[in-house]
């Protein structure tokens, strides 16, 4: 029987790169039944008064499974973020972001293969306690996290470095500074890494992390961090191997995944038929890969990486001329 998945197609670029996606898909016939949904400003626009409006939740309840393209959070309005809400509600507690090199891309490495486990939930970024004083002239935030969240991912990140035939993992922390939040992920990170003999533990504050990565990247394998540092991390990883249309990500909890891009909804590109489709193109082949189709998620990556090599009608950030429809046309004939 067919497996169901939430669409969310989202805004900006969104629709154009998961219809991409989709037609991608649709060629290799992985039994999926489409269940679409909206949320964000698309749902806002159809009259729903929150920007995760219960039908959505009710249909991610029922599959567990979304393949999700960028979501503009309306700012400053009293809405909440999609992504934060979507995350809490779904514990979806690992936020998986594998960087990988492309032969063809113009991007200043080109053997890297760096995957950033971000903690998904707790910390700066979860939005918690953010007040501004009636005068504007004290501004606060709340970062908590707690000693079951540290060991959660510090765990799936040495058990997926594990699965996959991993050297090392680096735990990315600011505890000199930080010395209660980061200070706890750090000394958990330093009890869990004793249970792994067979995977290498390195430790690094995140500032000089950010520089290694620039300078030595090839020294990292999976990087397991914070939240708020995570979002950072990745899209700095990212930029190492050619910019963020290429970057995929999964959010992962134990009932439910989502699969997404990991950039936004990019309005300064919207509506030109420019995006370029391979972040979700990639995050539907992190999906298969979940639900167990490696041999369909493989053909993706395959088709995805000769069309870049070959510079086939390839997207302007990419170097080329061509259109997300064209581009995602040089895809598909290298489906095989
Ligand atoms: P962005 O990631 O949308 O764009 C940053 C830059 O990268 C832009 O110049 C954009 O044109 C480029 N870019 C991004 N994706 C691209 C692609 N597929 N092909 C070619 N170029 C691409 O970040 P920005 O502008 O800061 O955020 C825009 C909106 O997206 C905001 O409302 C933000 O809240 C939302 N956002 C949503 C996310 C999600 O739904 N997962 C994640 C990050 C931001
Ligand atoms: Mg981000």
């Amino acid at each position: 029987s067919n497996t169901p998945v939430t669409i969310i197609k989202g805004d900006g670029i969104g629709p154009d790169i998961v219809n991409a996606a989709l037609r991608i898909l649709d060629v290799l016939e992985p039994g999926l039944d489409y269940e679409e949904v909206k949320v964000g400003q698309a749902a806002l626009d159809d009259g729903e008064s929150d920007v995760v409006p219960q039908s959505a939740i009710e249909s991610i309840e029922r599959t567990g499974l979304v393949l999700k393209g960028p979501v503009t959070t309306p700012s400053g309005k009293g809405y909440r973020s999609v992504n934060v809400a979507m995350r809490k509600h779904f514990d979806l507690y690992a936020n998986v972001r594998p960087t990988l090199s492309m032969p063809g891309t113009k991007s200043r490495y080109n053997d890297l293969d760096i995957i950033t486990v971000r903690e998904n939930k707790g910390g700066m970024y979860s939005g918690e306690g953010q007040t501004l004083s009636a005068d504007g002239t004290r501004a606060e935030a709340l970062s908590v996290i707690t000693r079951e969240q540290c060991e959660r991912i510090i765990r799936f990140a040495f058990d997926m470095a594990r699965a996959r035939g991993r050297k090392k993992v680096t735990l990315a922390h600011k505890a000199n500074i930080m010395k209660s939040t980061s200070g706890l992920f750090l000394a958990v990170g330093r009890e869990i890494s004793g249970e792994y003999d067979d995977i290498e533990h390195d430790e690094v504050i995140v500032d000089a992390c950010a520089m290694k990565l620039v300078m030595y990247p090839e020294q990292f394998d999976v990087i397991v961090t914070t939240n708020l540092f995570g979002d950072i991390i990745s899209d700095l990883c990212a930029g190492l191997i050619g910019g963020l249309g290429l970057a995929p990500g999964a959010n992962i909890g134990e009932d439910c995944a989502m699969f997404e891009a990991v950039h936004g909804s990019a309005p300064d590109i919207a509506g030109k038929n420019i995006a370029n489709p391979i972040s979700v193109v990639l995050a539907s082949a992190l999906m298969l890969d979940h639900i167990g189709q490696p041999d369909n998620a493989a053909r993706i990556r395959k088709a995805v990486r000769a069309a870049v090599a070959d510079h086939d009608r390839t997207t302007p950030d990419l170097g080329g001329d061509g259109s997300t429809d064209s581009f995602t046309d040089a895809i598909i004939e290298r489906l095989g």
